[in-house]
């Protein structure tokens, strides 16, 4: 299958392009470069030894995907995770979030049907459900538009849409993946995470403070009910999720499907830093602080819907995701920035 990956320059855009080339199929990289670097694209090729050509630009914009499809397609499928991501930030810029996570979806829809796609895959997020104690979520649970922070309901108001074009297009194969949190790195410690800025996620943070750069890990809340007291979260392996995306696109069926990306495993965040102490083999300075307005106590997913319907299932643990990050981090301590 020939491949656009529109966000394929990004954390998980790239692991899912190293999966995709390494089985087989062809990559097409569709990226602004506005949070990652073009050197993401070459590591790409340097670790799969095969053309992941780059081609930078907005995917929100019809002739830029145009222009995508003209030179490089045509594309059996589109992956689409053009997304601004920060939870956070969404709630002070709900205009830029709602313009860039939507109109991107709609680009990439016009463009791609007019040229014959047969499959579009979304990265969604294991937040559109809406019930905190319904738990372990599976692809049944309740969710909503009505959520608490507008990243995660331009999450949901694509599913919504990407609903109805399935509907009226009953060749396309639409697959929805709900990601729980993305975790670790290729082991090649060439590509990884790198976030702007000071990180608002639990493992770059902790690895940022294990490289130095930052003072201490803060532990946001120990007094939730669980056993530690301390949030749990359902951390997947990237590389486990990237292969995801390769047996979503393999198993493809035309119309609507949904699924949850998940270990199904809850990890508190002290067992997390944990294991992260043990990758780095010393103990890291940490303090427990307030709750993060925002947070739940709890969220991970019932995977068995990806693993009886796409044969998919993660291989990969929090200690082989602890080691693969801090293997990244340790080569590129500045991130791509620094190569
Ligand atoms: N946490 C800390 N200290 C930190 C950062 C996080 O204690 O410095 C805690 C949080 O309170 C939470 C856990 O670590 O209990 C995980 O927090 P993250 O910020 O890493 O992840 P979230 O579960 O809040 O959200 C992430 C992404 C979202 C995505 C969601 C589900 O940020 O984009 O997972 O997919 F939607």
């Amino acid at each position: 299958m020939r491949v656009l990956l529109a966000g394929g320059a990004g954390y998980i855009g790239t692991h899912t392009a190293v999966s995709l080339l390494d089985a087989g199929h062809d990559v097409v990289l569709l990226d602004d470069l506005s949070g990652t670097h073009a050197v993401a694209a070459e590591r790409v090729e340097t670790i799969t030894g095969r053309a992941a050509p780059l081609v930078v630009g907005n995917a929100a914009d019809d002739a830029v995907v145009t222009a995508a499809f003209d030179e490089h397609g045509p594309f059996d499928a589109i992956i689409h995770f053009a997304a601004f991501k920060a939870v956070g930030e969404s709630t002070q810029k709900p205009l830029e979030y709602y313009a860039n996570n939507l109109d991107s979806t709609f680009a990439l829809l016009r463009v791609g049907l007019e040229r014959g796609i047969r499959s579009f895959v979304f990265s969604s997020t294991g937040t559109v459900y809406a019930d905190p104690d319904d738990l372990p979520f599976t692809e049944e649970s309740t969710t909503s538009v009505d959520l608490s922070n507008p990243y995660s309901k331009s999450k949901r108001m694509n599913e919504v849409i990407l609903a109805d074009v399935a509907r009226v297009n009953p060749e396309l194969n639409v697959t929805v993946l709900r990601y729980f949190n993305p975790v670790g790195a290729h082991r090649s410690g060439l590509i990884g995470e790198d976030p702007a800025g000071i990180p608002n996620n639990l493992m770059p943070f902790v690895s940022r403070v294990a490289i130095g750069s930052l003072e201490r890990v803060g532990i946001f809340g120990d007094d939730y009910d669980t056993p530690d007291g301390t949030g749990l979260r359902d951390y997947i392996h990237v590389v486990d999720l990237a292969d995801g995306h390769v047996a979503a696109l393999q198993k493809a069926q035309p119309g609507y499907a949904v699924y949850n990306l998940g270990t199904g495993v809850p990890v508190s965040v002290l067992e997390l830093v944990a294991a992260f102490e043990e990758a780095v083999g010393r103990e890291l300075p940490k303090q427990v602080l307030a709750r993060r307005p925002g947070d739940v106590a709890a969220t991970y997913c019932d995977p068995g819907k990806a693993r009886r319907e796409l044969g998919w299932s993660t291989r990969l643990g929090i200690d082989d995701a602890c080691r693969d990050y801090w293997h990244w981090q340790q080569s590129n301590p500045s991130g791509y920035a620094g190569a």
